[in-house]
């Protein structure tokens, strides 16, 4: 029965998220749709607007529901082992799809976002919030679970570990931090890799982590998208790298080393293609901070 409820509360949250993400699309055509927070479109040269929203487009038909794993993760794994669940910040909750999903089991809910685009939905469901950078937010409350989800891909190198810090000591006695991010595996890794060999990855994570003396617990996952449609996965793809491997430095691309990065991506994904269709497999690492 419990199960039942869930499945349907789950069916109307993600048909929600989809009727909102086509609103932001919509509101969005001529703003800042490109990753990199600051709205001043730095990533245009990787990525146009069009061929962002074209990847946005092609991620929302083709993982449908796209957060489901982690979801899945937090209840199975997390919920259970939390001793209080009163309090949830998420950091770079964006257009709130994972959000949303978790707020319902806690009493309060706070998102930091550095876009402004994302304030009408963060409005509209009740969250507390701040639009700006989280190394300026200055939060009068501690959580019991703090997520971190795809967003360290944002951080200057030289702030990862004060951003680390920061997240850590806003945490209650308990508390847990789950950090969600690419995982150093599989074919999307090496692809990554061969294109910026200092794109953040969990490892680079763990080991800011070992650095403080902060242990954590990693779980791997691992989702698959396959469809016969390359315009569609080349176009996800695109969007993948230009936010894992570029968030913080694509306006510094030369448009050759465009040029290459664009034909990587095409290579790449024409190397997935299996009896007619590209299967393309992301790899992901959830990796678990308690404040014990
Ligand atoms: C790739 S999205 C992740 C969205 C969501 N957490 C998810 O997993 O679906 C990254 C988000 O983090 C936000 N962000 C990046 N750096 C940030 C910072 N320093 N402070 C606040 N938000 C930041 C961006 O504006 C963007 O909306």
């Amino acid at each position: 029965m419990m199960i039942a409820i869930q499945n349907v509360f789950r069916y109307f949250v993600v048909n929600s998220t989809n009727r909102e993400y086509k609103k932001y699309k919509v509101n969005s055509v001529h703003g800042p749709l490109c990753p990199n927070a600051k709205g001043d479109n730095k990533m245009a040269l990787l990525i146009s607007n069009e061929e962002y929203k074209n990847g946005l487009d092609a991620l929302y038909e083709l993982i449908p529901p796209r957060v489901k794993p982690l979801v899945s993760f937090l209840e199975n794994k997390i919920f259970p082992i939390m001793k209080e669940k009163s309090t949830f910040l998420d950091i770079g909750a964006a257009s709130g799809d994972l959000t949303k999903i978790i707020a319902p089991c806690f009493q309060s809910t706070t998102v930091v976002d550095e876009k402004h685009i994302f304030e009408y939905i963060y409005n509209k469901h009740g969250f507390d919030y701040y639009i700006g950078d989280f190394m300026n937010y200055n939060s009068k409350k501690k959580f019991d679970m703090i997520l971190c989800s795809h967003v360290y891909y944002h951080v200057p190198i030289d702030q990862l570990e004060a951003f680390t810090k920061k997240m850590l000591s806003i945490l209650k006695p308990n508390g847990i931090l789950v950090v969600a991010l690419t995982a150093p595996r599989g074919a999307n890794h090496h692809l990554c890799l061969s294109l910026n060999k200092d794109y953040i990855h969990s490892e680079k994570i763990i080991n800011i982590l070992n650095k403080l003396n902060v242990s954590a617990e990693k779980e791997s996952s691992t989702f698959k998208i396959s469809t016969n449609d390359f315009q569609k996965i080349y176009a996800m793809c695109k969007l993948f790298i230009s936010v894992d491997c570029f968030a913080n430095s694509s306006d510094k691309l030369t448009e050759k080393q465009v040029e290459t990065i664009s034909k990587k991506i095409n290579d790449y994904v024409l190397s997935t293609k299996q009896d007619n269709i590209y299967v393309y497999l992301y790899e992901e690492d959830y990796l678990v901070i308690r404040n014990s």
